[in-house]
């Protein structure tokens, strides 16, 4: 079995849940606050290691009382974390989040998190076999560093580029399969894109972004599924019809997930169906890290 191995953010998740969002200007009440573990990164290592990956997380963060908190839950949780660093000078990461209607709007100060550096991903050995996930809450110097030393190790890659921003054609050179939301493929296709939309618009999207090479796209469009495109051919994975209390961290589970069913050799559209059942289930509940499954409930969700 491969391992998951994990480069990417880890913040506290400051959430307020309140009746309707305030538009801007306005201030409305709240219900109630959470102090949630979170950080894209930390939460899609949580997902690999709760589905029975050996997972490693490689990232920074403040010494503080959050710092020392998320370590507390990563720990308990089966997360490696021999590859944090503690950092002087600054906080962790923090992300304030507002939820209201099951759905949310975030700020992520990254503090810690925009420290992590190349010499930082250049210690954990990756091994064939290995996955290698990142995203774009940590610098993108320090992803391509990462990337190159797991295609060297001849691990697969993964990059979820969340939140979107551009980047360079030799970071894109790098990846093995690209997880993206609507937005995120709109925003890197240059085109405008609603989860709405015909199958067909994200499939020209995507197209453009495979580029000819051997890449993986799967598109995450919330309660429609996933769209995946493999060798060049598209293949659509119904949402599942669940009651949902609070998205966030949907996106972490379904990339956890999935890069956990490759750790252990799951042929590709078998891993898509289960990563997209464990996200099913993350939008049950509230929080982003602490609403990853185990494997039970997956299992139980596809076949119970
Ligand atoms: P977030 O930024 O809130 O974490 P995202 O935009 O990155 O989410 P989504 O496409 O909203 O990602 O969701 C990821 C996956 O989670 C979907 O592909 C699907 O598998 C699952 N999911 C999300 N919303 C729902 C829903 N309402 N019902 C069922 N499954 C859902
Ligand atoms: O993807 C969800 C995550 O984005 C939250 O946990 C928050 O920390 C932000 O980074």
């Amino acid at each position: 079995m491969g391992r998951v191995f994990v480069a990417g953010s880890i913040n506290m998740d400051v959430v307020a849940t309140a009746v309707r969002h305030p538009r801007v200007g306005e201030t409305v009440a709240g219900d109630a606050v959470h102090y949630f573990p979170g950080g894209k990164g930390a939460n899609q290592a949580v997902a690999a290691a709760k589905l029975g990956a050996p997972t490693t997380l490689i990232g920074r963060l403040g010494a503080d009382a959050f710092g020392q908190q998320l370590k507390a839950f990563l720990t308990a949780q089966g997360v490696d974390l021999a590859f944090v660093a503690d950092t002087a000078g600054t906080h962790t990461g923090t992300a304030i989040i507002t939820v209201a209607d099951a759905d949310n709007t975030i700020v992520v100060v990254p503090g810690a998190n925009a420290l992590v550096t190349p010499e930082d991903v250049a210690v954990p050995e990756l091994a064939k076999g290995d996955i290698a996930v990142s995203q774009f809450e940590i610098p993108l110097p320090a992803i391509s560093a990462f990337f190159r030393r797991a295609r060297a190790a001849g691990a697969t890659t993964i990059l979820n580029p969340a939140p979107a921003m551009m980047f360079g054609a030799e970071l894109l050179d790098l990846v093995d399969v690209l997880v993206v939301n609507e937005t995120e493929l709109g925003f890197l296709a240059n085109t405008e894109l609603e989860a709405t939309d015909d199958p067909a618009r994200f499939i020209e999207a995507s197209q453009s972004l495979s580029a000819g090479a051997n890449r993986i796209i799967c598109v995450t469009l919330g309660k429609r599924g996933v769209l995946a495109l493999i060798d060049g051919e598209a293949s659509m994975i119904a949402g599942r019809a669940v009651e949902v209390v609070d998205t966030t961290g949907a996106g972490d589970c379904f990339v956890g997930a999935l890069a956990a069913r490759l750790a252990s050799g799951t042929p590709l559209r078998d891993a898509l169906g289960y990563a997209n059942a464990a996200a099913s289930i993350c939008v049950q509940r509230m929080g982003a890290a602490p609403s990853m499954p185990t494997a039970a409930e997956v299992v139980s969700a596809l076949h119970g």
